[in-house]
């Protein structure tokens, strides 16, 4: 028992291109899309190629990158005004990871003190990554002590290497957890309608033999009635001010679940998905997809006369529900806003 290779990497850096493994194919298949323009990356982000709130955040780095080195033969007062439009095309792709507008305002800083020259920006880039699978071992090992050896822990969505850098958040606490023993069994949510948890997080686990098991969302309060599961471990897209939670759409029920059934919830994410600036959750824009994400599981033809879906991607989790929130800086456990003032005011 223990070992785990973590060798799965979602995004490759080549001279001139971003390759994405096309995360819509797993785990049938796996695909390396070479990505040449900003616009490029900002469709693949938008389709969910990539996705995973750091993960988009570094994908978006990198396409401020591709925008430079397409701009390098503009003329000084023309590079800057073009790069900074795609800085904005990017920023748009999608709305609720805070990551992403992070990685671009970090970057867009970078464009400007180096007048938008390329081998700079890049830096810049490969820093946002290393720095993110930093952040994400340090995080696996203060998430992994909360763990009691032996435990049963239930994950939602993928929250591992594809998400990320590399390692994973929720996830990378996992594995770090599994290495030490404190974890026994993952219970992964199947997570409609993209099925990150069928599709991403059995095929990580797998591939470096953690045990799993896969049930669908519906199934999760009586498997957290029956399978003693200690913690419901999750990643984050964004946390506001207050310690209110955004993540993947069904995050909010399983703490609930979680809190009537005697697990914890631990939120694991990075300093850039705290975003200061807003006070409360209900601040946080929620992204609504198309209804057709949910209803082609029904059917191939359109849905009846007068039935409406709602497909909003992901939801708030009060503070209230969350017993420990796990980023780079240490654990905040029952997070509110003076705890997370005191952790998080110097940054913003
Ligand atoms: O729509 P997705 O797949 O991008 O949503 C991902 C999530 O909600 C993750 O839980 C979150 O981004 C944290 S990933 C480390």
């Amino acid at each position: 028992m223990g070992e785990s290779s973590d060798d799965v990497r979602a995004l490759r850096w080549e001279p001139g291109c971003l390759q994405v493994l096309d995360q819509r194919d797993l785990p049938a298949r796996e695909t390396w899309l070479k990505l040449g323009s900003a616009a490029a990356v900002a469709t693949a982000i938008r389709e969910m190629a990539v996705r995973g709130a750091p993960a988009i955040g570094i994908a978006a780095a990198y396409g401020v990158v591709l925008s430079t080195l397409a701009q390098a033969n503009l003329p000084e007062s023309e590079r800057l005004s073009v790069i900074h439009a795609e800085i904005e095309t990017l920023a748009s792709s999608r709305p609720t990871a805070v990551n992403l507008s992070w990685a671009l305002r970090r970057m867009r800083r970078c464009v400007d003190r180096n007048m938008g020259e390329p081998t700079a920006v890049l830096a810049e880039a490969d820093a946002i990554l290393a720095e993110d699978l930093t952040q994400n071992r340090q995080m696996a090992d203060l998430g992994a002590a909360l763990i009691e050896p032996g435990s049963a822990v239930l994950t939602h969505c993928n929250t591992g290497s594809l998400a990320t850098g590399g390692h994973g958040t929720a996830l990378g606490v996992i594995r770090t957890a599994w290495r030490g023993r404190r974890v026994s069994r993952v219970f992964a949510t199947e997570t409609r309608p993209w099925l990150q948890g069928a599709r991403l997080t059995v095929w990580e686990l797998a591939r470096d033999a953690i045990p799993v098991t896969l049930i669908t969302d519906s199934a999760a309060a009586v498997t957290l009635r029956d399978a003693a599961i200690r913690w419901v471990i999750v990643g984050a897209d964004r946390i506001a001010a207050n310690g209110d939670v955004a993540n993947k759409i069904g995050t909010y029920a399983l703490a609930v679940l979680a809190r009537q059934h005697g697990a914890r919830l631990m939120v694991v994410a990075p300093s850039g998905t705290v975003d200061m600036a807003l006070a409360y959750g209900a601040d946080i824009p929620i992204e609504n997809r198309e209804p057709a994400e949910v209803w082609k599981a029904a059917s191939s033809m359109p849905p009846p006369a007068g039935v409406t879906v709602r497909n909003p991607a992901f939801d708030v989790t009060p503070a209230a529900l969350v017993d420990a929130l796990v980023t780079e800086r240490g654990v905040i456990e029952k997070p509110d806003a003076d705890s997370m003032a005191r952790v998080f005011a110097s940054r913003q």
